[in-house]
């Protein structure tokens, strides 16, 4: 028999189904030290999480449900949450495997303690994963559901989790995720939110691209040659920020050829400035490849490997998407040994989640709180932050990543000023409550 992480998502819906079981948990139990697992059948999910050293770090609880009207598979992780609530967004893709899926959660909210951490947000670290074979996404009404059960699945989870847009979620389904809760952000305007959080990411990472520069003595962006991956939300506002910072050329690619289209139309050629832009397959990163200054990953994670490492021209890699490293320590020193000034994502494309998190606050046109991110003022702007990780490397001999790791490692553990370990403590009245029979 095909072990349970093999099976895909939606093998797994009807496996669950047919036991009978809507819902269950992967909660660690520090006492105990071990993965406590909410029914027998996904015991082996509870030792695969144990036996594991990369991508599982004692993450304090793993929550899924096989959502009832539309059949998706939707997932709950959350990494740490001493800071407080796990906060991260939602990701609907596809997975071939259910350990693919896992992976991917554990990882991502994982990678939101340390940004949350380093941007200095009272937030923890979780993430939302949706697989997107186990359920129709493209009729609108059905898309609405799906939303509308991740929101009642949040509502079930009272509040451990607050979630915001990812990669395959819009505004527009974060709309549909607050009909049903109020635990999530980035919602409309129109509904009192912040709408997309993309644009601030992108200047969030043009500031990290210009501490590099800083820290290599190699001047400002005026002149350089960008490569960037994934012309989306991010990379389409970035690539516009690099125009104005003087940029000369950008080669850019996508799997969707309308991308580039949108692009060269607002961007045009002028004296100055040239915008190249490729359609690829999924799977072709030779973008990375390009004589650049800079190799802005935007598109997914896990493009950072050994094979495309070598291939590498660019002295500096700085983008927005999460995770990009296949293997964090590997490749972190791939990175390293190839001469190459890696910048992890977790430091330079916090914006999105600040401008997340503040709009529970309220928010200003030119919101003062967002500009200190973005500014030289601040010790611990995106700018300030990273220069102090690269010196801080140089002088040790640590790799950036290290050293913002450790960083965010012993942030992450600062207790929320007024609620405390709040997160752990409602993950075990879930789990006493019996929140998997519901
Ligand atoms: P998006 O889905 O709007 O854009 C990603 C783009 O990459 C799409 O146009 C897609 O067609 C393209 N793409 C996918 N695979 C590709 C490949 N192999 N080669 C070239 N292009 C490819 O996503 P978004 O929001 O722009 O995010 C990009 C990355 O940044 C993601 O990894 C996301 O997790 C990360 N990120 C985004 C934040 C935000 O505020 N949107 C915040 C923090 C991280």
């Amino acid at each position: 028999m095909t072990a349970i992480q093999d099976v895909s998502p939606a093998a797994l819906c009807d496996l669950l189904v047919s036991e009978g079981i809507r819902r269950f948990f992967l909660v660690w139990d520090p006492d105990a030290e071990r993965v406590i697992a909410s029914h027998p059948i996904v015991e082996p999910l509870a030792r695969l999480f144990e036996g594991d050293r990369r991508d599982f770090d004692r993450h304090e609880g793993v929550f899924v449900q096989v959502a009832p009207d539309s059949g998706v598979l939707q997932g709950v992780f959350l990494h740490r949450t001493c800071r407080g609530q796990g906060a991260g967004g939602v990701r609907f893709w596809r997975y071939n495997t259910v350990e693919e899926l896992l992976r991917d959660g554990l990882r991502l909210a994982r990678g939101m303690t340390h940004k949350n951490a380093l941007a200095g947000l009272w937030w923890g670290g979780g993430k939302g994963v949706m697989a997107r074979a186990t359920g129709g996404a493209e009729d609108p009404a059905a898309r609405r559901r799906i939303y509308e059960e991740y929101g009642e699945l949040l509502t079930s989870l009272q509040g451990c989790y607050v979630t915001a847009e990812d990669v395959g979620t819009s505004v527009e389904d974060m709309a549909a995720v607050f009909s049903r809760t109020r635990f999530t952000t980035c919602i409309p305007p129109a509904l009192g939110g912040s709408g997309n959080p993309s644009t601030p990411t992108a200047r969030g990472v043009v500031r990290g691209m210009e501490a590099a520069l800083a820290h290599l003595g190699r001047g400002s962006l005026a002149g350089k040659t960008v490569a960037v991956q994934g012309l989306g939300h991010v990379g389409e506002p970035l690539i516009g920020f690099l125009r104005e910072k003087g940029v000369a050329r950008v080669v850019g690619s996508d799997i969707d050829p309308s991308r580039g289209d949108d692009l060269r139309r607002k961007l045009p050629a002028a004296p100055g400035w040239e915008l190249e832009v490729r359609t690829v397959e999924r799977g072709d990163n030779s973008v990375l490849a390009e004589p650049a200054d800079i190799v802005a990953p935007c598109a997914t994670g896990a493009i950072l490997g050994p094979r495309t490492i070598p291939t590498i021209q660019a002295p500096i890699v700085c983008g927005a998407a999460n995770n990009q490293l296949e293997d964090p320590e590997r490749d972190d020193q791939l990175l390293k040994e190839s001469g190459i000034l890696y910048l992890p994502d977790f430091l330079v494309n916090r914006m999105g989640i600040v401008n997340c998190a503040d709009e529970q606050y309220g928010y200003v046109a030119v919101d003062p709180r967002v500009e200190a991110h973005l500014g030289d003022e601040w010790e611990n702007s995106v700018y300030n932050l990273s220069l102090a990780v690269l010196d801080e490397a140089r002088r040790t001999g640590a790799t950036p990543a290290r050293v913002a790791l450790d960083l965010a490692e012993r942030r992450s553990f600062d207790l929320h000023p007024v609620w405390g370990h709040r997160g752990a403590v409602i993950i075990r009245s879930l789990v006493e409550n019996g929140w998997a029979r519901g």
